[in-house]
């Protein structure tokens, strides 16, 4: 990979003395003010938000804080090279676009917008389990760059299978199972406002776009319930029916598709029962290689390793699941140090810079996942704040790498670093 770091600074200097403004904030905090004020605060809400008290939202970033790089000198940096070698695959930086569910909250584009500036970007993108966009949709868009899917264990076996079956037929190449969420966590900001968007149909393309998902709608009868009739129910029933897929708005009412989709995904999207034993099924059915997403303990990261997983993805769901979990860049060195490199390491949850990346990376991963600042730059400007926003953050890596000594990735290491003198 070219250093392109000084290009990147060229073009938005020359681009502002020519009257250009930048199209995406470039702070972290300024990329979500600036998405706050332009989605409905129900979005937002459920974007930002995480679980109980948001401690561990919190902890995320400051554990980063914990940490100070040491920048060394005179190191003949001239020739930078920020890529990364994962699963056999060259990539041009160390970082990946982490799966996001219900991404039409941020804006119509979705998935797609984001699967297309990944795309040309050359940054792997994870296609979320609740999409808006169906994962053949995205793939498509992103002809032959790298695509990975992410699977919540459904309590249908039959449906995983098709999952994966679908994830392999439109050229993924890894799955990571996300583990975290057997259940939803218990989120304050989403509960304040009494508003989940799967209710409304969104985020379930994956679903309403899948064979046997769809095959199970045809038999299924959901449980009679009391309903209030209201404009807001309205509301949500136009939105139910505007997501199922098909044309014809009263043809799609009168199926009672719609509905029920919305209503058998609720029933069957997580799967509190799965133990490490059932991995195997997911051998058995795939030959993608597993990434386990949610390790957060050393003693998991040494099963992880036992059942002959590919990968870890050392996250606590951007702090959205257990409310005092422990911080990912806490939780890192431990388990790079049980996984001693034996299979990559990669870290999601409060990443949100170039020095971030630097850190983790210097803590013993291989690679990070960003999430919610591409939401955000995704919300301010479709697929062209999501490109504007990798360029940014490549730019940021490569310059933080290089004006700290380091001229390549596998430079990085704990002698880059040094935790926080308190006085
Ligand atoms: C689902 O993945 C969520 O975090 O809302």
């Amino acid at each position: 990979m070219q250093p392109y770091a000084l290009e990147r600074q060229k073009e938005i200097y020359l681009n502002g003395f020519a009257g250009k403004m930048p199209d995406v904030p470039f702070s972290s905090d300024g990329l979500e003010e600036a998405a706050k004020k332009i989605i409905s605060k129900k979005a937002f809400a459920y974007i930002a938000g995480g679980a109980g008290e948001e401690k561990t939202v919190k902890q995320n970033r400051t554990a980063f804080d914990k940490w100070q790089i040491v920048p060394q000198m005179l190191k003949n940096v001239s020739e930078r090279d920020t890529s990364v070698t994962l699963l056999n695959k060259k990539l041009p930086s160390p970082f990946l676009l982490a799966p996001v569910g219900v991404l039409s909250l941020a804006h119509h584009d979705a998935d797609l917008a984001v699967a297309k500036a990944a795309a040309s970007e050359n940054i792997p993108y994870i296609f979320s389990n609740q999409a808006t966009v169906p994962m053949e949709v995205c793939a498509q868009a992103m002809n032959n760059q790298t695509k990975w899917f992410q699977l919540y264990w459904s309590k249908s076996r039959d449906l995983v299978e098709s999952f994966l079956q679908r994830a392999e037929k439109c050229g993924c190449e890894a799955l990571v199972v996300t583990l975290d969420t057997t259940m939803l966590g218990w989120r304050p900001r989403d509960l304040q406002l009494a508003y989940l968007p799967f209710l409304e149909g969104k985020g379930i393309a994956q679903y309403t776009s899948d064979p046997v998902f769809t095959e199970m709608l045809k038999t299924y009868q959901p449980q009679k319930a009391e309903r209030t009739i209201n404009m807001q129910t309205l509301r949500g029933l136009i939105s139910m029916v505007n997501h199922y897929p098909g044309n014809g708005f009263f043809k799609k009412l009168k199926s009672g598709f719609p509905i029920k989709a919305v209503q058998l995904f609720t029933e069957m999207y997580t799967n509190p029962y799965t133990t490490w034993a059932d991995l195997q099924f997911l051998r058995e059915h795939t030959r993608l290689p597993i990434f386990l997403k949610g390790i957060l303990h050393a003693q998991d990261a040494q099963r992880a390793l036992d059942y002959g997983v590919d990968g870890i993805i050392v996250s606590n769901h951007g702090g959205r699941q257990v409310d005092g979990a422990i911080a990912t860049l806490d939780a890192l060195p431990q388990i790079a140090n049980v996984v001693n490199k034996k299979i990559p390491v990669l870290l999601d949850s409060g990443v949100r810079s170039g020095a971030d990346v630097f850190k983790a990376i210097a803590l013993g991963a291989n690679a990070v996942c960003f999430g919610r600042p591409y939401v955000y730059a995704l919300a301010i400007q479709g697929e062209n704040g999501v490109k504007q926003w990798i360029k940014n953050i490549k730019a940021e890596f490569e310059l933080t790498m290089a004006l700290s000594g380091c001229a390549h990735p596998s430079e990085i290491n704990i002698d880059c670093m040094q935790t926080v003198v308190t006085q």
